[in-house]
């Protein structure tokens, strides 16, 4: 069984979002596969937080992009929790970079914050988005 398993909880019925919710999902999985291993690679794991990061800032421009153009009144809200993960993300990799370990506090941190934010402060925009005709 998968560390963090997609299912239908996570599932928004937005596909362009569900995409990109599910590649955050599969690369938590990936960085708990390599840590999980006898002897991660360091490189490995560099990549999949690089990856991460990247990613998961691309992610919120779109959110925040649509929420802007339809005028989501939670906006303000929401745009702090993903400025506080991204704060969070970034600084986990500059510590990494610097040659601290990653270990399961982080995996948790990172399916912890996906699981709450995906489930209750993303479900909440869907029946916005979707009057508006995003899909
Ligand atoms: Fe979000
Ligand atoms: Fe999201």
């Amino acid at each position: 069984m998968a560390f963090m398993p997609w299912s239908s909880a996570l599932e928004l019925g937005i596909a362009s979002i569900d995409t990109q919710h599910h590649w955050l999902v599969d690369a938590t999985n990936s960085l708990h596969d390599e840590l999980s291993k006898s002897e991660p690679d360091r490189a490995v794991i560099g990549r999949i937080l690089e990856g991460l990061v990247e990613y998961t800032v691309n992610h919120f421009v779109l959110e925040e992009s649509l929420f802007q153009q339809y005028g989501y009144e939670e906006n303000a809200a929401h745009k702090a929790e993903h400025d506080g993960f991204t704060a969070k993300v970034m600084q986990l990799l500059l510590q990494f970079e610097q040659g601290a370990n990653v270990g399961v506090d982080t995996l948790e941190l990172l399916k912890t914050w996906l699981q709450h934010h995906i489930m209750i402060v993303d479900r909440a925009y869907v029946p916005f988005l979707k009057s508006h005709g995003v899909a």
